[in-house]
């Protein structure tokens, strides 16, 4: 897997260091309030184990599945949510997690959604954000790394459902990402 990345872009040991900020800060800013995480699936999965254990205040968990991709390097606009029931949030603090801002369509789609049930307060953590020209939808709260406007995979991030294993990020060869768009 890794011969199929052009570059790395954060090693494990740099992510984690990271993880050890940002917990530290969601820790902080929680500290008299009960966090409620919401953690989108299935690209924040690595994200979350790892982000979660590193906070030692009680909170709550639960999961929301969506797909906005089809299986491209760009986002459709279009969000299907793959579970009728949203988690119950009404009154509770909401923490979004997610893998990636990218247009920002998807967490503005969630967020939305997650708005209709009355929750006290909603902010938003992603891992990597990238750089875009023109404003997103949705401003991030917490966000891990700052990356270019290039398709990247690991950590949780697939390319049509694999490399989320990879321990690192890295930028996908772009022969690769043509050869299956072909
Ligand atoms: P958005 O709606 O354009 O913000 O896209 C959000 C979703 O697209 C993310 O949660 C990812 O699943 C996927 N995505 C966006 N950029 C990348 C990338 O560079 N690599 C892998 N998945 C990505
Ligand atoms: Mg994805």
């Amino acid at each position: 897997m890794q011969a199929d990345l052009e570059r790395v872009l954060f090693d494990e040991q740099t992510i984690l260091r990271r993880l050890d900020e940002m917990a530290a800060q969601i820790t902080h800013d929680y500290r008299d309030r009960e966090l409620t995480v919401i953690a989108v699936l299935n690209g924040s999965i690595i994200f979350m184990a790892d982000l979660l254990r590193r906070i030692p205040s009680p909170l709550k968990l639960d999961c929301l599945s969506v797909a906005s991709y089809h299986g491209g390097t760009k986002s459709s606009g279009e969000v299907v949510f793959k579970q009728i029931a949203l988690p119950d949030i009404a009154n509770r603090h909401i923490l979004i997690l997610d893998d990636i801002l990218d247009s920002g369509l998807t967490l503005a789609a969630i967020r939305d959604k997650l708005q209709t049930a009355n929750p006290r307060s909603v902010r938003l953590c992603v891992l990597l954000r990238k750089r875009k020209a023109g404003e997103s939808p949705v401003q991030a709260d917490y966000v891990g790394f700052e990356i270019e406007d290039e398709f990247v995979v690991g950590y949780g991030l697939d390319y049509m459902e694999r490399y989320r294993n990879l321990p690192c990020i890295g930028v996908l060869r772009k022969d690769l990402v043509a050869a299956a768009a072909a």
